[in-house]
């Protein structure tokens, strides 16, 4: 929102802390959460992935490859297993259950499910009574997915919760009314790739008075000027400083 007297611009996005401020720290560690918390983020995000022993653990892929010592798909592990593994500067892969322990209360949590490598869903269950067993206040969670089925699942187990549906490039690119009827039944707002950002998707999504979360690849600096010229409801950063400095400029 523009004040012409002043211009100066009221447009404060929430500012959510992709997999921790994960350009500065080694991703979901505590280290990344602790920074980005540190650097003002409104959320944390964290992505969840489901152990051999049916533990929820905060992990973006399915192999523990690219952000461990270890090898293999999580699915595949035991909790014990991937305890053992050193998820960056000697840090271990946390479970959600620990990060709820520590934070508590204390936070804004932005929480992704998936399905698993079969396609069934795996962990809505667990997941809210994690929240239950450490008292997190159902409106201090986002919960989102890229699956419809875990959207249309958690809002079934609590209508209450605050969902985001998470829109694969080529769905955001052709959505048309019907989905967007069909989104609002269930979902607070929609999360899509910054590369399709524009004036059209951004103003058809915000007339169904639906919130658009913008999440980038890549290069922080190629892609946040452009969410923040598009006035999105919120932006998925790697590194909440940086943004909030452009904020600033
Ligand atoms: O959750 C928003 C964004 O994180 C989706 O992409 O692959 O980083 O989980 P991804
Ligand atoms: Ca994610």
């Amino acid at each position: 929102i523009q004040s012409e007297a002043s211009g100066v611009t009221d447009y404060e996005p929430l500012i959510i802390a992709h997999r921790g401020a994960s350009a500065v720290q080694p991703e979901h560690t505590f280290f990344a959460y602790d920074q980005a918390l540190e650097d003002g983020a409104d959320y944390i995000e964290i992505d969840l992935r489901r152990t051999a022993d049916g533990e929820l653990v905060a992990m973006h892929d399915e192999t523990v490859d690219r952000t461990t010592d270890g090898k293999g798909l999580v699915e595949e592990l035991t909790l014990e297993e991937v305890k053992a593994l050193d998820a960056g500067e000697g840090q271990t892969v946390p479970t959600l259950g620990e990060i709820l322990d520590w934070y508590g209360s204390g936070v804004y949590y932005y929480i992704e499910t998936r399905e698993d490598e079969a396609g069934e869903l795996v962990m809505e269950e667990g997941l809210l009574q994690l929240l239950d067993q450490y008292a997190i206040p159902r409106n201090q969670v986002i919960l989102q997915s890229f699956s419809k089925d875990s959207i249309r699942t958690l809002h079934e187990l609590d209508p209450e919760l605050t969902l985001v549906q998470l829109l694969k490039k080529k769905d955001a690119e052709q959505l048309n009314e019907k989905d967007l009827q069909a989104l609002k039944e269930t979902a607070f707002g929609v999360g899509i790739y910054a590369g399709i950002l524009d004036e059209a998707t951004v103003d058809l999504i915000q007339q169904h008075e639906l919130e658009i979360h913008a999440y980038y690849r890549g290069d922080e600096r190629e892609w946040t000027k452009r969410m923040l010229q598009h006035e999105v409801d919120g932006i998925f950063s790697d590194n909440p400083a940086y943004l909030m400095n452009v904020m600033k400029e």
